[in-house]
C-alpha cells in the first residue's frame, strides 16, 4: 500500500479530536477569545465571528472593534465584551494582545493603512498561533516582510481568491492549486485553509485533510467569518492548532448542513449556521 499524504475527515476522525466537558469545568479553562475585525460597513462580520465564537465554547470572548462598532457590538452581543477603537471607522490600535489565549483577525476589517500597521502589531506581539482571515490575509500578500513575524501552526482561512493573491499566482488547474497550497503550508509552517466545498486543510507536515460536511447554502456573505470564530475560538479552548483547523471546517460545514435543512440553501445565511453550532457538536 502507497501511503499517501491525503486524508478524507469523517464523523469519527473529528470525534476523536473533540473533549467533552466534564462536571466540574469552569469558564477559566475554555479561554480567553479575541476577534479583531470591522471597519465602517462591516460590523457584520466581526459581529457574526464574535457570536460563533462564543458559541463553539470559548469560555471568556473580547471583539476589538472600531469606535462605530462599539455599541452595535454591546447591544447585540451580550455575553461578549467590546473594546473601542480611538478611531472611528477603522482599526488604527492594537491592544494588549499577550493576555489573549487566541486572537482570529481580519472579518471586515479592510486594507486602510493606519490599520495594516495595527494589524503588524498584533501579529508581532501575539507569541502564539494566530487565525488570518479576509483583509489580513490580503494584508500579508501585500507585505512579504510579515511572513516572518507569523507565529508558527498560525491558521490562515483563504478562499480561492485570497489564496491566489497570497500565493501572488493564478491557478487554472485545481490540483496545481492544492499543491501550492500544501507547499505554503510546508514552507512557510502555517496551516493553510483553502476554503470550498470540500475544503481543504493544508498542514506543515504535508498532510492534505478534505472536510466531508457543509454544502453551497454556505456560498454567502458571512460564512466565512463565522468559521474564523469558530477555529480561533477552538484553538482559545486549548485545541491544537491543527486539531482547531479540522474540527472547525467540520463543525461549520455540520452547522451549515443543519441550517440548510432547516431554511433551504436558498434561503439560510451565516447566523442560522451559528445557531446551529449546538446540534453540530456530538
Ligand atoms: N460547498 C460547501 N461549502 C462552501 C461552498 C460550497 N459550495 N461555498 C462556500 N462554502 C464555505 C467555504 O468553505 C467557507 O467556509 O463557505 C465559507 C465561505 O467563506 P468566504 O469565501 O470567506 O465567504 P464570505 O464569508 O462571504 O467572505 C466575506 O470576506 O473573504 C472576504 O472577499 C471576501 O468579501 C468577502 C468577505
Ligand atoms: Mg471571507
Amino acid at each position: 500500500e502507497t501511503p499517501s499524504n491525503y486524508f478524507f475527515t469523517t464523523h469519527k476522525n473529528v470525534q476523536q479530536i473533540y473533549r467533552p466537558r466534564k462536571r466540574f469545568d469552569h469558564k477559566g479553562k475554555f479561554g480567553n477569545l479575541l476577534i479583531v475585525g470591522g471597519s465602517k460597513g462591516m460590523i457584520g462580520a466581526v459581529q457574526l465571528a464574535t457570536k460563533a465564537g462564543l458559541r463553539a465554547g470559548a469560555g471568556k470572548t473580547t471583539a476589538l472593534v472600531p469606535a462605530c462598532g462599539y455599541e452595535i457590538i454591546q447591544a447585540t452581543i451580550p455575553e461578549a465584551m467590546c473594546i473601542s477603537d480611538p478611531s472611528r471607522n477603522h482599526i488604527v490600535a492594537s491592544t494588549l494582545v499577550s493576555k489573549y489565549s487566541a486572537i482570529g483577525i481580519g472579518p471586515g476589517i479592510g486594507q486602510h493603512e493606519q490599520t495594516q500597521k495595527a494589524v503588524r502589531s498584533i501579529i508581532e506581539d501575539a507569541e502564539k498561533p494566530i487565525v488570518l482571515d479576509a483583509d489580513a490575509l490580503n494584508m500579508l500578500s501585500k507585505n512579504e516582510e510579515w511572513w516572518s513575524l507569523l507565529p508558527k501552526n498560525s491558521i490562515l482561512t483563504p478562499h480561492v481568491g485570497e489564496f491566489e493573491r497570497l500565493a501572488g499566482i493564478q491557478f487554472i488547474n485545481s490540483f496545481d492549486r492544492l499543491e501550492a497550497a500544501s507547499k505554503m503550508a510546508q514552507d512557510c509552517e502555517v496551516i493553510v485553509v483553502l476554503k470550498g466545498a470540500n475544503t481543504a486543510i493544508c498542514l506543515p507536515n504535508g498532510q492534505i485533510h478534505f472536510n466531508s460536511t457543509g454544502n453551497a447554502g454556505l456560498a454567502k456573505g458571512g460564512s466565512g467569518d463565522a468559521l474564523l470564530g469558530i477555529i480561533s475560538s477552538l484553538l482559545a479552548q486549548k485545541y491544537k492548532p491543527y486539531e482547531a483547523a479540522i474540527l472547525g471546517v467540520y463543525l461549520h460545514g455540520k452547522a451549515g448542513d443543519y441550517a440548510s435543512a432547516e431554511k433551504g440553501f436558498e434561503s439560510m445565511v451565516a447566523s442560522d449556521v451559528i445557531e446551529n453550532l449546538g446540534k453540530a457538536f456530538f
